[in-house]
């Protein structure tokens, strides 16, 4: 089934040079990229985009780094493009995620852990018009 999915390289992603490596890992998997942006994004946006986490301690720091530089925002489409790209990319925690992984091989810490990519097809939905508006 083919599907549209939002992932987004984070600032800390972005400022070392990891644009290219992570890329590639979605385009060697057989996901294809139809649009991608180098952006920076409002503290509005980010707040919207990580809503389910008002309550959390960390919700602020969260927004302070998700604003702290560019991100590389990007739409892949593909079968199954959000499971598939939520395999690529790993689990929350980098400590957590296995090599091979896009966290497991280039995080080590939960708060800056790389790479966001939407958890379901209902937020990939959201979160594409959020950043791209409709496409
Ligand atoms: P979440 O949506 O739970 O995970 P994922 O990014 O894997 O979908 O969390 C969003 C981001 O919040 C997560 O990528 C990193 C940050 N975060 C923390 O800083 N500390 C934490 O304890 C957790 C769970 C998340």
């Amino acid at each position: 089934m083919k599907e549209k999915a939002f992932v987004m390289i984070k600032p800390d992603g972005v400022r070392r040079g990891l644009i290219g490596e992570i890329v590639s890992r979605f385009e060697h998997k057989g996901l294809k990229l139809v649009r991608a942006e180098l952006k920076e994004i409002s503290r509005e946006t980010a707040q919207t985009h990580y809503g389910h986490l008002k309550d959390k301690p960390f919700f602020g720091e969260l927004v302070d780094y998700i604003t702290s530089g560019m991100v590389f925002a990007m739409i892949v489409e593909g079968q199954s493009a959000v499971t598939n790209s939520r395999s690529l990319i790993g689990p929350t925690n980098p400590a957590e995620a296995p090599p091979g992984t896009i966290r497991g091989d280039y995080g080590l810490d939960v708060a800056e852990n790389v790479i966001h990519g939407s958890d379901s097809l209902d937020n990939a939905a959201k979160e594409i018009r959020l950043f791209f508006g409709r496409v």
